[in-house]
């Protein structure tokens, strides 16, 4: 007894307890651990609502097989960015290119993804053919062979059309734009109107930017009450949703949904992107957009976006995220306008060849904080 209590015993005893509590918590630490997966935007959203993207023909190609992973992965609709607006669709009087546009639609058939069409009517990216018309009834008659030729080609199986693009000023007055000048406001409602004849179940949208500023706003909704009133089905509005770090603040953003929404239709987020770099419109006083161009001011980050905009993107991110589920019951959708960093047309957009930021993937397909951040918004039960 007397010598297994001995100081030199006690020094053993208690080195092999403090050896065996080291190593079993080693041990632990090894245990495999429960990793929690992270849910794609799609399913993190699937109570809320429709999360896309806007896809481009090396995607549908199968050309950048990275961006169809992740369009398959994390999005449930698609819009093509640019391959189904009229120059591509109508290039000449009457000829119908339907083949990029077709492979489009099996793509979303084959990959299940909600098709949404963009789009049958807006001033840009026309055929130059159509500026060419001399003749009002012409043009008319163009107009509704454009808007009726695809609208029934696609009949079936497009959810929804933007029937109209953009054809608000920003103070909310009628863009004056070929079909204005020359058909006067009754161009809308024909669009509409023939739109419907042709694909009767397809939703139909008007789509355009800045629809959070007070003005404009006010515009849209007297647009849809005046196309309703004549008779035309409008379904839903697209706020485009091209934003800033600063702008708009998430009050503007919030007025504008409910506003929206209390006219009866859907309210779309249908082209989102934040841009990270400079705005030379921001600036006061100066033509910048010229002077900047390819300075390094306007553009900062051409390695690497620095942590603290990339923490300023992922705020914003969560906090315009936490808005949209707030107005759940209102909104139906919410697509961005490209997959990832390296493809987003505001690389080029309002100067050409920089680097932007603007999405929630990066130039090697990775999701960034802003992607975290998102769905962190969709997790959190309090939100
Ligand atoms: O396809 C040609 C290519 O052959 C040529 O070599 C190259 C040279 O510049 O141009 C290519 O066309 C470009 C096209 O995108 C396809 O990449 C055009 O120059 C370029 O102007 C065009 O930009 C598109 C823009 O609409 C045109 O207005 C953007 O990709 C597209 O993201 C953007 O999308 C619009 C929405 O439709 C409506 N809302 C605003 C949004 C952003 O501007």
């Amino acid at each position: 007894m007397k010598q297994l209590y001995s100081p030199s015993n006690l020094c053993k005893y208690v080195l092999f307890f403090c050896l065996s509590t080291v190593l079993l918590s080693c041990k632990q630490d090894h245990q495999p651990e429960k990793v929690e997966v992270e849910p794609t935007l799609k399913e993190a959203y699937k109570n809320y609502f429709l999360i896309g993207s806007a896809v481009n023909d090396n995607q549908i190609s199968g050309k950048d097989s990275l961006g169809v992973q992740l369009i398959k992965e994390q999005f449930n609709t698609i819009t093509p960015e640019n391959s189904m607006k009229w120059m591509y669709m109508e290039p000449a009087q009457g000829e119908f290119n339907f083949e990029m546009a077709d492979r489009y639609i099996d793509f979303s058939k084959k990959n299940n993804l909600v098709f949404i069409g963009h789009n049958l009517v807006w001033h840009s990216q026309l055929a130059p053919w159509v500026n060419e018309i001399k003749d009002n009834e012409e043009l008319s008659n163009s107009l509704k062979n454009h808007v009726q030729t695809i609208a029934s080609r696609y009949k079936g199986k497009i959810h929804g059309w933007d029937v109209v693009n953009e054809a608000l000023n920003e103070d909310g007055t009628l863009r004056n734009s070929l079909f204005l000048e020359k058909l006067g406001p009754e161009y809308l409602t024909n669009a509409f109107k023939w739109a419907q004849e042709a694909d009767p179940n397809a939703e139909l949208y008007y789509n355009d930017y800045n629809m959070t500023k007070p003005k404009k706003r006010e515009g849209a909704i007297t647009l849809v009450k005046n196309l309703k009133e004549q008779g035309a089905k409008v379904d839903g509005i697209g706020m485009q949703a091209h934003w800033s770090l600063e702008g708009p603040s998430l009050q503007e953003i919030e007025e504008s949904i409910i506003a929206y929404s209390e006219l009866g239709v859907k309210v779309m987020i249908t082209e989102l992107d934040v841009t990270a770099l400079p705005n030379p419109w921001d600036l006061e006083g100066a033509e910048v957009s010229q002077n900047f161009e390819g300075s390094e001011f306007m553009n900062p980050y051409t390695e690497q976006l620095p942590d603290s905009v990339s923490n300023q993107l992922a705020k914003r991110y969560r906090d315009i995220f936490a808005l949209f589920k707030k107005h759940q019951d209102k909104i139906s959708r919410v697509t961005f306008w490209g997959v990832n960093d390296g493809q987003t047309w505001l690389n080029n957009w309002p100067i050409e060849n920089r680097t932007n930021y603007p999405l929630l993937f990066d130039r090697q397909f990775k999701p960034k904080a802003a992607y975290h951040s998102v769905i962190q918004v969709a997790k959190d039960s309090t939100l």
